[in-house]
């Protein structure tokens, strides 16, 4: 295996895919990880990341020294480039010309690292510091016009550093450099696949959980179904799931988790009916962080209340992804730039006092879905979109009312059903209705309506953080209109939601 050493980059999680399409495990871990820990380890190679710091500022982010002294493979990028050159007493300053974006390059010495790469390419930039002067332990291999030293070695050591960040696909030559480090440099067979993933995990966590039992709180969602797979390959019927009903789930979804679950797992399930308690906590609340919070905190009473009556649980499993662990408050103590707090509901409190396990931490949701069919689990589930925590409340805009959600569980139905008709359910990345808080005069029959309006949201998008709405072809628009407002009582109006992500977000509260 590789591990990367997150220095904060937003692009950690990028740099380990990008190795893991070489078929090689990659593995990311905090930057301040010991010597001592990785020569136990025993990585075959080591990547230092990007990250948002100058090292020369006084609490800039380093890693232990003696990594260099190893005898593994680095390839230090960005930042990670100028920590080594720092280290080995060379000058990095703030570059009088920041680079952000395309840059062309000369390579000036195309063998190991750069071999197979034309004298000149395009790569992408992203520093507002640069290497000025390496010691005559290193030696440039490349440069741009106003960056000196675009990559380089050591010289008598396996020990790499470049400037431009090879696993962002604006570097079209980047997976040929992250394959000669890892293969040729490296030495690493590149014969990974995710099935040896899920036996690796699967080992770990019967390692790791022994003879205890272990919660996982169910959703129907992709990352849940996985890990609950996951756990019950490793430890059978050790495992217990709890699936809150919040009476904020789509058309017949309870029904639907539960014989899925049924059908695949025989281990206990725990499904608390507490549709009554979330709407009575919802009644007059429209505001949407308001509406945010109460569920959040009455899901998390409502588990726990659960949870202990399940005797000798030591470990809670929990489907985090890596674009989780960057995005969220977890990220907080590391390097890394908070972007958003996330807002999962999924994502339990450290005081309900269980050791977390979270196999999926270093993975992405499209890695995710492979490892659930190599899981076996039904494409049903496993392409599923991903639905909010909060549920319909977040679509259903203003007050929460029983009545406001049935009007938007039909339309939301014909919604998701009509798309899966017309085959577009896989490429598009998420489609669902919202109900709005705006009634409008219509004419049905003779008469005259004054009735809701309902929207629809369609998007694609391949990490969530930007999106853009999918241009669906009209028919499929006519039909998702004519069935909503023929089938749905209590609605005469449909929009489509023409928004890109940002400035607007996917959901509407
Ligand atoms: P936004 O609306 O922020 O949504 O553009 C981005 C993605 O996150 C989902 N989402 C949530 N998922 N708990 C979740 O687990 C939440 O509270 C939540 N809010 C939004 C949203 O459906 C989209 O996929």
């Amino acid at each position: 295996r590789v591990l990367v050493l997150d220095f904060g980059s937003q692009y950690a999680q990028l740099i380990a895919r990008r190795v893991r399409e070489q078929h090689v495990y990659c593995e990311i871990v905090r930057h301040d990880i010991t010597a001592e820990r990785i020569r136990e380890l025993a990585p075959k190679g080591i990547i230092l990341s990007g990250g948002p710091s100058s090292v020369y500022e006084p609490d800039a982010p380093k890693c232990d020294p003696g990594i260099f002294d190893l005898d593994i493979p680095i390839l230090g990028i960005c930042y990670g480039m100028q920590l080594m050159c720092d280290r080995f007493g060379g000058k990095v300053r703030n570059a009088s010309a920041r680079e952000y974006g395309h840059a062309h390059i000369k390579i000036n010495d195309a063998k190991d690292l750069l071999s197979g790469l034309p004298d000149e390419t395009d790569v992408w930039m992203s520093h507002g510091d640069q290497v000025e002067q390496i010691s005559g332990l290193f030696r440039p291999l490349a440069s741009t016009r106003t960056c000196p030293v675009a990559a380089m070695r050591h010289v008598e050591h396996k020990q790499y550093g470049i400037q431009f960040h090879p696993e962002v696909t604006h570097t079209p030559l980047g997976s040929q450099i992250l394959r000669n480090f890892v293969i040729t440099i490296c030495g690493c067979e590149g014969t990974w696949k995710l099935g040896d993933f899920a036996r690796e995990t699967i080992a770990r966590i019967r390692e790791e959980v022994g003879d205890a039992r272990v919660i996982c709180g169910l959703s129907g969602g992709v990352d849940s179904s996985v890990v609950a797979a996951l756990l019950y390959r490793a430890i059978g019927d050790q495992l217990s799931c709890i699936l809150v009903d919040n009476g904020l789930l789509r058309k017949d979804e309870e029904g639907a988790v539960i014989s899925e679950f049924s059908s695949h797992f025989k281990t206990d399930l725990h499904v608390v009916s507490a549709k009554e308690r979330f709407l009575n906590k919802l009644a007059g609340v429209s505001d949407p962080q308001e509406k945010r919070r109460i569920i959040g905190y009455e899901f998390i009473e409502c588990f726990k209340e659960e949870a202990t009556k399940i005797k000798d649980a030591k470990f809670l499993a929990q489907g985090t992804l890596y674009p989780d662990v960057i995005e969220s408050g977890a990220a907080q103590d590391g390097p890394a730039a908070v972007i958003k707090l996330h807002h999962n509901v999924g994502g339990l409190p450290k005081e309900l006092g269980f050791d977390l396990v979270e196999p999926l931490r270093d993975l992405f949701k499209d890695e995710v879905r492979k490892l659930g069919i190599e899981l076996g689990l039904p494409e049903d589930i496993v392409w599923r979109h991903p639905f909010p925590g909060p549920g319909l409340a977040v679509r259903c805009l203003g007050e929460v009312t029983e009545e406001k959600l049935a009007v938007l569980r039909e339309a939301d139905a014909i919604v998701v059903n009509e798309i899966k008709s017309a085959n577009l359910y896989r490429s598009t990345s998420q489609c669902f209705a919202v109900l709005l808080p705006v009634q409008s005069v219509g004419v049905m029959g003779d008469a005259r309506t004054y009735d809701n309006a309902v929207c629809v949201r369609c998007v694609d998008t391949d990490d969530f953080m930007t999106a853009t709405w999918s241009d669906l072809p009209y028919e499929v628009l006519a039909r998702i209109s004519t069935r909503i407002i023929n089938e749905v009582k209590g609605v005469n109006r449909v929009c489509y939601d023409i928004s890109t992500k940002p400035p607007a977000t996917i959901e509407w509260e």
